[in-house]
């Protein structure tokens, strides 16, 4: 919904955006904002002060773990869009009751919520990571389903959860199956997505840190403006419990992402191999031909969006500080 012809605003329609103060969170209350409606912000953490300052959003602080307070949070709402939870992989491997209780439990909760508020649409933000190691290259939605980290089992219970939802209870919910997203707005220190890291390292002009294997792994990244498209694209035209993949379609490789940032930032690229680690070196791309068929186009090419990131980054930014990790030891009981 953009603005009239004639430039007024359409009939505004209250939205929930759980995970509002997060990274792709606030990126779709600022689209949400500039299309036209009053956005609630359902989130533990407070929004940054000139998103909170937009007009028509309010911030709902609320513990979607917490029956009662999601309840609330989701009164008076036409639409909600689920992007709360845990998204690090590392850290569901070391808390993976933790991972559980957000993703899981809180997916839970946002749907029967949203059931017992009469909330219209509600788009789930999942990920990728459900699908486990991939089989084939590009990955449809029929691609088989075995998840290897906490973070994979926790997200398809939610698509579970709500699915069961939509089938007993008619809650019209559309599934969003993202690839890495990248753009404004991640946090170093817990963002795991290689371009803003790649792109850190080299605009501190440093050697880029890459783990696994520098060809052979390869990765479908989706710029977050795109990514906002898509999601506003299932919430007015798919279909109430369908699963869609949310990628760009277009598969790169670590090297290939290293030349990238190096032409976006006029500089050659130097690279720290680190193959220590290569359980996700596999190609990891989305077949997008159903996303498409509702409408949807991303437009952000990686050397564009490399490009703006760069500019908002500007010369030395925080350095990633995110380690990658699969397993662990598990801890030795008393
Ligand atoms: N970033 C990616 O590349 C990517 C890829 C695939 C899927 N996803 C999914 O997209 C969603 C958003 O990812 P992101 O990168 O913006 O994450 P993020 O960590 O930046 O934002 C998550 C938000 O959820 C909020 N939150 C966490 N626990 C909460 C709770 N108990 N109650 C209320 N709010 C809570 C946090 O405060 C935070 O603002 C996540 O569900 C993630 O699993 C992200």
């Amino acid at each position: 919904m953009g603005k009239t012809p004639n430039g007024s605003r359409p009939q505004n329609k209250l939205v929930a955006v759980t995970g509002g103060s997060g990274f792709v969170g606030s990126n779709l209350v600022a689209r949400l904002v500039d299309d036209g409606h009053q956005v609630a912000i359902v989130d533990l953490a407070t929004p940054a002060p000139e998103l909170a300052a937009l007009p028509g959003v309010q911030h709902r602080r609320a513990d979607l773990r917490d029956y009662g307070e999601t309840l609330l949070a989701l009164r008076g709402v036409d639409t909600v869009y689920h992007l709360a939870g845990n998204a690090s992989g590392t850290l569901s491997v070391e808390r993976p009751r933790f991972d559980f209780q957000i993703n899981g439990l809180g997916t839970c909760n946002v749907g029967n919520a949203c059931v017992d508020q009469g909330v219209r649409r509600l788009v789930y933000m999942s990920s990728a990571i459900v699908y486990g190691t991939p089989q084939t290259f590009p990955m449809t939605e029929e691609h088989p389903i075995a998840p290897f980290l906490p973070y994979g089992a926790s997200k398809l219970s939610g698509e579970l959860t709500l699915r069961s939802l939509h089938d007993a209870l008619g809650l019209q919910v559309m599934i969003a199956r993202s690839f890495v997203v990248y753009g404004p707005g991640e946090d170093p220190r817990t963002a795991g997505g290689e371009v803003s890291q790649f792109l850190r390292w080299q605009l501190n002009e440093l050697p880029i840190p890459v783990v696994g294997d520098i060809d052979r792994k390869t990765r479908d990244f989706v710029h977050v403006s795109d990514v906002c498209s898509a999601l506003i694209t299932m919430a007015e035209n798919g279909v109430p419990g369908e699963i869609y993949n949310m990628g760009s379609g277009r598969e790169v490789s670590m090297r290939g992402l290293a030349d990238a940032v190096a032409v976006a930032t006029g500089k050659p690229s130097r690279l720290k191999p680190d193959e220590s680690e290569l359980a996700d070196s596999f190609r990891l791309v989305a077949d997008i031909s159903k996303l498409r068929g509702i409408g949807y186009e991303p437009k952000i090419t990686l050397a564009a969006g490399l490009k703006s990131l760069a500019e908002h980054l500007g010369p030395f930014p925080e350095l990633p500080s995110v380690t990658v990790a699969f397993s662990r030891e598990p801890a030795v009981r008393a």
